[in-house]
């Protein structure tokens, strides 16, 4: 099997780095218009192949992924000419498979809408993926190819912008957490330094107790909770200052 990866940005590299460690019996060209990154990939692993012609990477390609900006992709679909049984696969945030299939002229190809996040760059994406004219098999694949840089879900395309919002959106809002505790930790007496990594690895642990265990956030912050202790002190404060409220409103603004 070929994968064609068309621009080998952030989320290009990332990708054509997550399949060239994890994927088997797969050859993985990737394209750019400079070499800079191209070369950069190839000094890490010399068996992609990279080359500056779009058409090239893409034509005997069995998938092709568009990773360029969301402005460039109808372009790049034009140029690429993208056909069945070719599986189309796009990154672009913004663009739907409805889109796509009227950049690639309606022939029902398959096509994948794909956000990962910028997680991505470590292995551990939250990704979301939609598809239109694709098989449970060809389900089965994108997840299992994407799996290897982090979770995948398969959702419904009407779901993606809530999803978005609660997954790549959701990093700022847990890094403002951070970034907050973080900073009344200074006023206490806690150095920045070592109180930021003092407070990722409470959140941390905090999703870990979610990820590996069948539990709940309630039930979790009841066992911290001791009667008449300081941490319900702080949870009730939350709440009262409008803590859940500001993290809701901020998820479905930004899902709008
Ligand atoms: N970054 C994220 O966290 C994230 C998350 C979800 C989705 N996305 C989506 O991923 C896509 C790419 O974003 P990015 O952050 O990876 O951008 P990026 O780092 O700017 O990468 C885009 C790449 O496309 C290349 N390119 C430009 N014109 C091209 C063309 N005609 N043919 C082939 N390659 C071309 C660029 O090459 P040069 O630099 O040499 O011009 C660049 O390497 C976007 O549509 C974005 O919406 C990104």
């Amino acid at each position: 099997m070929k994968i064609a990866i068309i621009g080998a940005g952030n989320m290009g590299g990332a990708i054509a780095r997550g399949l060239a460690r994890s994927a088997k019996d797969v050859t993985i060209a990737v394209s750019n218009p400079t070499t800079g990154k191209l070369d950069k990939l190839k000094t890490e692993f010399p068996a992609i192949e990279t080359t500056t012609d779009n058409v090239a990477a893409a034509n005997d390609a069995d998938i092709i992924v568009i990773a360029v900006k969301p402005w460039l992709v109808e372009q790049v679909i034009k140029e690429i000419e993208p056909g069945a049984p070719q599986v189309l696969v796009s990154v672009a945030a913004g663009i739907d498979t409805v889109d796509l299939e009227r950049m690639t002229g309606e022939t029902g190809m398959t096509i994948f809408k794909v956000i990962p996040n910028t997680a991505i760059s470590l292995m551990q994406s939250t990704t979301l993926v939609a598809s239109r004219n694709a098989t449970a098999g060809q389900e089965e694949m994108m997840l299992s190819l994407f799996s290897a840089m982090g979770e995948t879900f398969l959702i419904p395309e009407k779901q993606m912008a809530a999803a978005t919002a609660m997954t790549s959106c959701g990093i700022a809002y847990a890094l403002k957490y951070i970034q907050a505790v973080t900073q009344a930790g200074i006023e206490l007496g806690i150095k920045p330094g070592v109180g930021m990594k003092m407070v990722a690895q409470s959140m941390n642990v905090a999703a870990e107790l979610i990820l590996q265990n069948d539990t709940h956030p309630v039930l979790e912050i009841e066992k911290v909770c001791t009667p008449g202790g300081i941490t319900i002190k702080g949870v009730n404060s939350l709440e009262a200052d409008g803590f859940t409220a500001a993290l809701i409103n901020a998820v479905k603004v930004a899902a709008k």
